[in-house]
């Protein structure tokens, strides 16, 4: 994978970026909800505090974190619709919430929880707006379109209201529309999440395609950690909305990418006595040690973690199987909440 990344321009630039949110805390019950009439109880939230980095034209940057870390937040600054409380980002030279329609020209956005479209608008209509609303020229509006059927088969569903979609298709029109004016930036806030492995692929595809053919920037969150290797040659890590790692994906490949987990669905009576068993697994186990192996036994369910560039998942698998009894199994990518708990 190329990326063709502008070392001399950033795109986007946060300097000391940080969202407080403030609510108020609503008493309990009647007399709760009249006495906060009175007197409100200000909740300060911190979603992002003080995170900077630089972004150049032309990088595919995953932006990763657990849940509430702070990445929704984060790409909602950067796009124009919420303002920081404190720091700021450009992007492409503009701040995005005090130029917010200009900004809107030249992003991309996608939440993968919620659509931009129309809800009840035809899928075709809906491209037919945005290229007034974005002026795109007849020609590229033209070859967008073939390409954006090629790679989403829009096609399928044209002439269908957006509300009427399934998820991949709503996230395939989401895609395309954030993609149609073909924008410096685009921002992809879990634009795979709940998606089927083709669905994702062709996502995947769309996002290389566009950042080779266009030199398009690009910042991505995920909970796939198969999105970030095959698309992400650097990471940003965010936690409680500090920033915990910004660096190449070689690192975190080196320490943690090759770990992968078994997931045993076991029958049993006596949980003690599978755990006086699972004691000695480490010495049956060809390669392993404390850094390369851990299990956890819960719910009649037994988590194998492993480093496979140490231990082969067939030897795994041959002292489980002989031992215990197996009902069912799945094998697993290390995923990205366990990540951030190691670092
Ligand atoms: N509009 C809001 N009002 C109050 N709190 C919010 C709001 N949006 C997000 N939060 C809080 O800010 C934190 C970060 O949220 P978010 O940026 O959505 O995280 P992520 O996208 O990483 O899951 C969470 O604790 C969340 O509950
Ligand atoms: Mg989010």
């Amino acid at each position: 994978m190329e990326q063709i990344v502008d070392k001399d321009t950033y795109m986007i630039e946060a300097h000391g970026l940080t969202k407080t949110f403030k609510t108020y805390k609503k008493g309990k019950g009647l007399r709760g909800t009249i006495k906060t009439l009175f007197k409100r109880e200000v909740v300060e939230i911190p979603a992002v505090k003080s995170v900077s980095f630089g972004i150049k034209r032309g990088e595919i940057i995953g932006y990763i974190g657990a849940n509430g870390a702070g990445k929704s937040t984060t790409i909602k600054m950067m796009t124009g619709i919420l303002t920081p409380s404190d720091g700021y980002v450009k992007v492409d030279g503009r701040i995005p919430y005090q130029m917010r329609q200009e900004n809107a020209k030249h992003i991309g956005v996608v939440f993968g929880q919620k659509t931009q479209l129309w809800w009840d608008l035809p899928v075709g209509e809906t491209f037919a707006i945005l290229k007034e609303i974005y002026q795109v020229p007849d020609v590229f509006y033209a070859s967008q379109m073939q390409y954006f059927d090629e790679i989403f088969e829009l096609s399928e569903f044209m002439n269908q209201t957006v509300r009427t979609l399934s998820l991949g298709q709503r996230m395939r029109a989401d895609l395309a529309a954030s993609m149609l004016h073909n924008p410096k930036v685009l921002f992809l806030d879990e634009p795979t999440i709940g998606l089927d492995v083709m669905v994702k692929e062709r996502i995947r595809k769309a996002i290389k395609d566009m950042n080779a053919k266009y030199g398009t920037t690009i910042v991505l969150t995920t909970h796939d950690m198969s999105d970030i290797e095959e698309l992400c040659h650097r990471i940003i890590i965010i936690d409680k909305g500090e920033l915990l790692y910004d660096g190449g994906i070689d690192k975190i490949r080196r320490d943690f990418g090759f770990e992968r987990k078994i997931i045993f669905d076991l029958r049993y009576d006596d949980e003690n006595e599978i755990l006086e068993q699972l004691k000695g697994l480490g010495s049956l186990i060809e390669g392993s040690d404390a850094n390369t192996l851990s299990y956890d036994l819960a719910n009649n369910q037994l988590t194998v973690q492993f480093n496979r560039n140490h231990i082969s998942i067939s030897s795994i698998m041959n002292v489980i199987l002989q031992r215990f009894n197996v009902l069912d199994f799945s094998v697993q990518d290390m995923d990205i909440e366990a990540i951030v708990k190691k670092f």
